[in-house]
């Protein structure tokens, strides 16, 4: 699918589908109605009368125009009303329209940008929209009966002239990063028999390679030689062996350090897991996912950042080679862990990672994790749960989640959650009872940051969904790549 932007009014457009996006309120209805009627003729006057638009947020009506015209359809898009239309509201719209341009078996496709106060985001959104809306992970089917994409091309159009080189500019940042999600989705939707840390390692590799960024891959005698405790010890269990993935882009300035959990298959270990919604569990490299993507992101958009990415990859399996609760791990920065549930790995594996990231002298440090089942409980599939060491970095993360709906929530890190954590025999215990189990997980991995920033993001809830929705599938959503991306760009 192709998209881009063009100066053009609705009377130019060629396109076998034209869409409008539309208000609620009336009067600027009734206004539209007449520009649109004024054009296109009485064919579109049923469109209006009917019951089945209104302009409301989930208005879609379409309607066939003589054959004579340079537009064989229009599509009717609600927005709602007009007050609480945000960038998001843009986005669905543009999401819907897409997939009823699949639907209708549509080639070329045009949308006339709707007035608003940021134009430039307004098409950034709505390419967005429309790019992750028509994702799908299908390559292991092999006959689906309806083999569509979607449109080959998208035209965004617009009468303002203003526009021009901005909403080009604008709209070439929307579709790399929209992208870069899908390859984020990609990587966390491929089965355990696929992505493994040696093939993550080698997507890794592969996309520094075609974009330029760096990648270093440490295996288990590197690992070994590091220290890496944590990372060594959850791999043990499993016939695949667990890599670490060092990504660098740009020079200039302090490094900002992203971290990913590249549990590529989570089975619990010895501690296993109920096999109900085990298969989930492939995504639980959710967070490696979203790094590489980034890393990807930020190089072929060329951000003036300076920017590391980094993985630790294991699988977590049960055998006879696997660690056992009670065992205790030594890890990179020299303090030990007791292992007392094998099924929270995720940090076991982050603690290697955060100490490592230290030699960078980051000037912040963000891990994201699909690390626990209690995050989700607590938030649901709508909001990233959040905890870090500095306040200043959250304001920053919380206003992309805002701005990119990939939205953030802070949960407290209070002192008197530290001794859910202790243990009687090591540094620290990987787990912390019942109760805050989000905040003990995040405990523990603040035990092993170094002098630096840090926020870590539990995805556990956001990045595995359940439903579909308007621009997202049910499955992995890529979550983090618009927010990090978005992030990033506001960097100093
Ligand atoms: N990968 C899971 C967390 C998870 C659960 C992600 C459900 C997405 C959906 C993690 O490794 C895990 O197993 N965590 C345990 C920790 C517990 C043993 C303290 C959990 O949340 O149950
Ligand atoms: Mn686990
Ligand atoms: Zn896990």
């Amino acid at each position: 699918m192709k998209l881009s932007f063009e100066i053009l009014s609705p009377e130019q457009a060629v396109a076998d589908c034209l869409a409008f996006f539309l208000p609620a309120d009336d009067s600027q209805r009734a206004r539209a109605r007449k520009a649109i009627t004024g054009i296109f003729g009485a064919a579109v006057e049923p469109a209006f009368d009917s019951k089945d638009f209104k302009g409301a947020e989930t208005d879609l009506v379409h309607v066939y125009l003589p054959a004579s015209g340079k537009v064989k359809r229009l599509l009717l898009v609600g927005l709602g009303e007009r007050k609480r239309t945000s960038l998001e509201t843009y986005r669905r719209a543009a999401a819907r329209a897409a997939r009823r341009f699949r639907d209708l078996k549509v080639h070329s496709a045009s949308c006339v940008l709707p007035e608003s106060p940021e134009p430039e985001a307004t098409l950034a959104a709505m390419a967005e929209g429309a790019i992750l809306a028509l994702y799908r992970f299908d390559k292991y089917k092999s006959s689906t009966n309806d083999k569509t994409r979607g449109p080959e091309t998208i035209v965004f159009i617009s009468e303002d002239r203003s526009l021009a080189k901005k909403a080009s500019r604008a709209l070439e940042r929307a579709v790399v990063t929209a992208e870069s999600v899908c390859f984020a989705r990609d990587l966390a939707n491929a089965p355990g028999n696929e992505i493994y840390p040696e093939t993550l390692a080698e997507a890794a590799r592969r996309s520094g390679k075609r974009h330029g960024y760096k990648v270093r891959v440490y295996d288990r005698t590197a690992l070994q030689k590091l220290g890496m405790g944590g990372v060594i010890g959850v791999a043990q269990g499993s016939a695949r062996p667990p890599r670490f993935i060092v990504m660098e882009y740009g020079t200039r300035g302090k490094a900002v350090v992203l971290v990913g959990k590249g549990v590529t298959f989570d089975t619990g270990g010895i501690s296993i897991k109920p096999s109900a919604n085990m298969a989930e569990m492939k995504m639980d490299m959710s967070g490696a996912a979203a790094v590489i993507a980034t890393m990807e992101a930020v190089a072929r958009l060329h951000l003036p950042v300076h920017v590391v990415g980094l993985v630790p990859a294991v699988e977590n399996m049960p055998s006879g080679q696997s660690i056992r609760p009670g065992d205790i791990l030594r890890h990179y920065n020299g303090k030990t862990s007791e292992v007392d549930n094998t099924d929270a790995e995720g940090r076991l594996i982050l603690a290697d990672a955060l100490g490592y990231a230290e030699r960078f002298k980051p000037a912040a440090v963000i891990d994201l994790a699909t690390l626990t089942g209690a995050c989700v409980v607590a938030l649901g599939h709508y909001a990233t749960g959040m905890m870090g060491t500095d306040e200043e970095l959250m304001k920053r993360l919380k206003e992309s989640g805002d701005r990119t709906y990939e939205r953030v929530w802070q949960l407290p890190l209070f002192d008197e959650y530290e001794k859910l954590i202790k243990s009687d025999v090591a540094d620290v215990k990987n787990v912390g009872g019942r109760w805050a189990g989000a905040i003990t997980a995040a405990w523990f991995l603040r035990k092993f940051i170094g002098n630096y920033p840090w926020v870590h993001l539990d995805i556990a809830g956001t990045a595995m969904l359940e439903e579909n929705g308007d621009y997202t599938q049910r499955g992995a959503s890529g979550v983090g790549v618009r927010l990090l991306v978005d992030f990033l760009s506001h960097w100093k």
